[in-house]
């Protein structure tokens, strides 16, 4: 079974870098997919691009890597998502990062499970850079990817496909964790930008 992916940028294309190479079949949907064809097609043959609707209607997982602006649209564009699996990678970031437009008593993830009807919607690949996503590889460690999302099934799902591409991968529970998962990913643009420490680290987990 395909993965589509919404959205073709640096977070739609690492993915998909990283979905392809595992050999999982990912089918990106985008405004335009003549402009995204030839990127694309240097995935390999695995991957595809069509439209936004074409690729929601070739999978059961459906990765949202679009920004947070266009999420209303996309969450509406389907009367009943039939039970997909909606992974929700976004962050309802406030102009120039200065910090989140959604928290506390709500989350970006919520929203969008209000308006994506009949869909189960998953939060994940929201807390780490894209070049993490890329290349989970490191020496010193595995990079940590917390999942959230109400349907248990679905958030399994997603937990695999996370830990599929070398994620250490934690079940959070329920959507409502979503309110603590988007500032977490501010928590990396803060140190990975504002702070100037770079892209090339994440965060792990210590256990014992
Ligand atoms: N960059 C990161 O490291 C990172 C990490 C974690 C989470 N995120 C979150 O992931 C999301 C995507 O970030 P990004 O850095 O990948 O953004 P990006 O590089 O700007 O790419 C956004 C993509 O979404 C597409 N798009 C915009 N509106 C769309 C619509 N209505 N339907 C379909 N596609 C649409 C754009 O295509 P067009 O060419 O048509 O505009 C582009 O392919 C954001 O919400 C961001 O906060 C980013």
């Amino acid at each position: 079974m395909s993965i589509s992916i919404i959205g073709a940028g640096n977070v739609g294309m690492a993915l998909g870098k990283a979905f392809t190479q595992r050999g999982e079949a990912v089918v990106f949907g985008v405004r335009d997919p003549a402009a995204y064809a030839a990127e694309v097609a240097k995935l390999g043959p695995r991957a595809s691009v069509a439209t936004n609707a074409e690729a929601i209607a070739a999978s059961g997982v459906v990765i949202l890597a679009i920004p947070y602006a266009a999420v209303a649209a996309v969450a509406r564009s389907l009367a009943d998502w039939g039970g997909r699996i909606l992974v929700d990678a976004t962050n309802p970031l406030a102009p120039d990062l200065s910090g989140l437009t959604v928290g506390t008593t709500t989350s970006g993830a919520e929203e969008l499970a209000k308006l994506a009807r009949g869909a189960r919607v998953v939060k994940a690949f929201n807390t780490t850079g894209a070049e993490n996503m890329a290349d989970t590889s490191y020496a010193n460690g595995t990079p940590f990817m917390p999942v959230c999302g109400n349907d248990a099934e679905a958030r399994s799902s997603v937990i695999a496909l996370a830990a599929s591409i070398g994620f250490d991968a934690v079940d959070c529970g329920e959507l409502v964790a979503a309110r603590y998962l988007e500032p977490f990913a501010m928590t990396w643009i803060l140190m990975a930008i504002k702070l100037g420490m770079g892209r090339r680290f994440a965060f792990a987990r210590l256990q014992r």
